[in-house]
């Protein structure tokens, strides 16, 4: 069987989602649990965005030990230098060159004839191949442009060096049976003596981006390229979850083998939950709260006599530990550190500190400690203490008028503690009106949405937000974990603050 190689770009494509913007802690954070999850490549950013951009892409080279590290680049040489020095650090480097192909991006976007695409390609491409070893090329929006046209921008690409071909379905337009027959086409139809990996890279505007990606490796792809959860522009890309896990349950129909630990599924799917501020619908196929519950009496009963017959995924398969016993009140360290090893979760010791005085502070609330409340607290705190800043503490009071005051303690990147007073109609509005006065900065509240981390009455709260920076018109989503659901609200509505703040200073910046 041969084996199919899978390549993220939660943190460059999956950015692009709106309201999405990741720390370069958070990033280096997801890269790891990536390279747990046995991801081959991990496309970290685009270098010459920005230099918040720039500085993710060479955090993540350093850090990952076995994982090829990727730069996006359009076809400008000043991007490909951009890639080369935010890599220089990393084990396996790539870079991925882009330029759009189909006729509309020439006539409208780029002004560019056929030949002097042909003309970008062969020189980018082979200037990128001065530098690396290995190089990707994109022909953006290739599932519009005309099928002769793509041969010869592939072949071109081939030439000039570029050992992985990338056929993205830009705007998700294509159907399965029409991008199985590209990859065909294209397979049968490049001259070349080299090894030559093709990928997907679809987007999900009708629904068919994990379709058309199975598609494709069914007619020969090497690589898939995707995002966890299926964040992205738009609709967004194909779930790479859900493609490792079709790869495993239909392995007799697509006779692949994939590096990916299915294990690992929800730990990684979980994370990028988080830091995206994007919850998990729960009827996301693999990953949803729903995937394996059962409501119907007759499935029910099915179930209880053999799971197969209703569930053809097993929780286990994808990381749900339906057996693992919870922690509570009296569990130790030693406990705790066993707990975080059993969830394949590393941290040093400085940070074990930290994670192991807030276990202690949610058992004194909370009667038992599930893996869920675990990965939550973990993830809770490396948002949390984003950039610095620290949310500290939190007191309310009822006026005699019926409005509320509220007084956020707040620690400022010079660790001194400000008290800040705001009244509002509700305790929310009051606690964000005091934080306001914290930031400075003209935001609009666009969502605001509430939910439990497990069952119960003790639950930890979860609160996503999404904020509008009214000078920018840019959306932010975030999100907050405390036991108090409006301490929760607070630290998800400081962690947008902090993004508006950084697009304020000129730190972020997208793909344009
Ligand atoms: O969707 C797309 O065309 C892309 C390219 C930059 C590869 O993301
Ligand atoms: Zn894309």
């Amino acid at each position: 069987m041969r084996t199919v190689e899978f390549l993220d770009t939660s943190l460059r494509d999956g950015e692009q989602t709106p309201g999405v913007n990741f720390s370069i802690k958070e990033k280096v954070a997801i890269a790891k649990q990536l390279e747990k999850w046995g991801i081959s490549a991990i496309e970290a950013g685009f270098p010459a965005a920005s230099p918040d951009s720039f500085a993710a892409v060479q955090a993540i080279a350093k850090a990952m030990t076995r994982t090829a590290v990727t730069g996006l680049a359009r076809s400008v040489k000043a991007d490909i230098d951009a890639c080369y020095d935010a890599l220089k650090d990393a084990k396996f480097p790539q870079c991925h060159v882009f330029i759009a192909t189909s006729p509309i991006h020439r006539e409208f976007k780029l002004h560019k004839s056929k030949e002097e695409i042909l003309q970008a390609i062969r020189e980018h491409v082979s200037y990128a191949r001065s530098k690396f070893d290995v190089v990707e090329f994109s022909p953006e929006d290739a599932t519009r442009t005309e099928l002769d046209f793509l041969l010869e921008v592939v072949q071109t690409a081939v030439d000039a060096g570029a050992s992985y071909i990338n056929i993205p379905d830009t705007v998700g337009f294509t159907t399965p049976e029409e991008y199985g027959y590209i990859f065909k086409y294209l397979i049968e139809n490049v001259q070349t003596n080299r090894d030559i990996r093709y990928s997907p890279h679809c987007h999900n505007d009708l629904g068919m981006a994990v379709a058309n990606t199975l598609s494709a490796i069914k007619n020969g792809a090497g690589r898939v390229e995707g995002t966890i959860n299926g964040i992205g522009e738009r609709a967004g890309n194909a779930a790479l979850e859900e493609v490792a896990v079709a790869l495993n349950i239909r392995e007799d129909y697509y006779q692949v083998e994939s590096p990916i630990v299915l294990k690992e599924t929800v730990n990684t799917s979980e994370m990028v939950s988080r830091f995206s501020g994007l919850p998990i619908p729960k009827n996301k196929a693999v990953v949803g709260a729903n995937a394996f519950s059962h409501e119907s009496g007759i499935h029910q009963d099915g179930v209880l006599k053999n799971p197969l017959t209703y569930e053809i995924i097993t929780p286990e398969l994808v990381g749900v530990q339906s057996n693992s016993l919870p922690l509570g009140k009296l569990s130790g360290r030693h406990a705790f550190v066993e707990k975080l090893k059993e969830l394949q979760l590393d941290f040093d010791e400085a940070e074990l500190m930290v994670l192991f005085a807030k276990f202690k502070n949610l058992a004194d609330k909370k009667h038992e400690i599930t893996d869920a409340d675990i990965r939550a607290l973990v993830a809770g705190t490396t948002v949390e203490n984003v950039e610095g800043f620290h949310f500290s503490d939190l007191k309310l009071s009822s006026n005699i008028d019926e409005t509320i005051t509220a007084t956020v303690i707040m620690i400022n990147q010079e660790a001194e503690t400000v008290d800040l007073f705001a009244d509002g109609q509700g305790s929310v509005e009051a606690i964000f009106n005091a934080i306001d006065k914290f930031f400075n900065q003209t935001v609009r509240l666009d969502t605001f949405s509430i939910d439990a981390v497990t069952e119960g009455i003790d639950a930890q709260a979860v609160v996503h937000v999404s904020v509008e920076n009214v000078d920018t018109d840019t959306i932010f989503n975030a999100s907050g974990i405390d036991f108090d659901v409006l301490k929760a609200a607070a630290i998800a509505y400081i962690n947008a603050n902090i993004m508006v703040q950084k697009e304020n200073e000129g730190q972020l910046a997208r793909l344009s």
